[in-house]
């Protein structure tokens, strides 16, 4: 059995989960109600999904030759090893822990760069992966979460066009912006037209549908477009998912886009509440650009988790990421009422 680290028990809040924190819109909602009432389930969806692409395209302002949509970030990321069979891969971790078995199916070696822990917060320099042997990166595919999963930490750009320029021209590097959406002062990669870029997005987390399984990836380089497209499976995003964000990107765009900003809003105001609070009781609090926080607890996994679940909130336990340990958990950010619950909650195991 494959591990995944939430299983909250029911009945508590679940933090282990991060997301748009605003839930699905409305709109969403509405939409896919219709698209049930009249069975778009019954159909196949477009077996190119030209309007669906059309939609991002429009939505996110790219170009709809170069997208390819996916199953979720998920889909992508699996495919993009397993299709472009790289010679190696590179990983800045801790990070998205499917890497690691993708690597296993598809035999690559993996290698993992340990990000820097500077105090409350990590960074990574583009020095880190540059000074890894060239023998390794010829010919690899690096992959970046921007904004990381777990730590939050946001890459500038300057820092991927400084990869880009020195990386080895036969190594790619992905760039998952699964959580950029959401997340304040992020920027996106898209205006960077390397051939050399593939980016990964996640409609899954920005819009909070997690269970629709949506999400795309962009590349401007043909060769990588191909490979991608080849290997993925037939209609591989359901048709209710594929037609419900047709057109909630085109006939609901001006909302989406207003949807996005307020969970900015939201997730920095959350990531201040939070950190305020979690500091208050001496947990140290990574600083964060995402809807997610890292933290360092005094006391460590499974007990922590216990006590926290008897208080009614489920945080991650992050001991399964590479670098960190049984005294870290995530945390998602969340609206201000559940945020507080579960800062109330780290009170009650702390210090009493
Ligand atoms: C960094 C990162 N990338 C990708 C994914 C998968 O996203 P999706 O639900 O769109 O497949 C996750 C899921 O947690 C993630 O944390």
């Amino acid at each position: 059995m494959r591990f995944h680290g939430g299983r909250p028990p029911p009945g508590v809040i679940d933090f282990s989960v991060p997301g748009n924190p605003l839930g699905p819109h409305p709109a969403l909602h509405k939409l896919l109600e219709e698209a049930v009432r009249e069975k778009v389930y019954a159909t196949y969806p477009d077996y190119n999904y030209t309007r669906l692409r059309e939609s991002l395209a429009s939505f996110y302002g790219l170009d709809v030759n170069r997208i390819i949509v996916f199953n979720g970030a998920a889909e992508a990321l699996s495919l993009a090893i397993l299709a472009l069979k790289p010679r190696a891969v590179v990983v800045a971790e801790p990070n998205f822990g499917d890497h690691h078995l993708h690597t296993l199916a598809a035999r690559t070696p993996l290698l993992r760069i340990a990000m820097r822990e500077e105090g409350n917060r990590y960074r990574l320099e583009p020095d880190d992966i540059l000074s890894v042997p060239q023998r390794i990166l010829r010919g690899s595919l690096v992959i970046l979460s921007n904004p990381n999963n777990p730590t939050g930490y946001c890459t500038p750009s300057a820092h991927i066009e400084k990869l880009l320029e020195e990386l080895p021209d036969d190594a790619m590097l992905v760039i998952d912006e699964s959580f950029i959406d959401i997340s304040p002062g992020c920027e996106s990669a898209t205006r960077i037209g390397d051939e050399r870029l593939i980016l990964v997005k996640s409609l899954t987390k920005s819009f909070a549908v997690h269970g629709l399984r949506i999400g795309y990836a962009y590349t401007t380089n043909k060769r990588v477009l191909y490979k991608l497209e080849a290997a993925r499976q037939a209609w591989n995003v359901n048709s209710l998912a594929a037609h419900v964000f047709e057109k909630f990107l085109t006939a609901y765009a001006e909302e989406a886009r207003a949807y996005l900003s307020n969970a900015q809003r939201v997730v920095e105001k959350g990531l201040q509440q939070l950190t305020a609070g979690l500091t208050k009781l001496g947990l140290l609090v990574y600083e964060s650009s995402a809807p997610l926080l890292l933290v360092r607890h005094p006391k460590p996994h499974p007990a922590i988790q216990e006590k926290l679940v008897a208080h009614g909130v489920y945080v991650r336990d992050a001991s399964s990421y590479p670098f960190l340990t049984p005294y870290h958990s995530r945390i998602a950010v969340k609206l201000p009422e559940e945020n507080k619950k579960l800062i109330d909650a780290f009170y009650e195991v702390i210090e009493r």
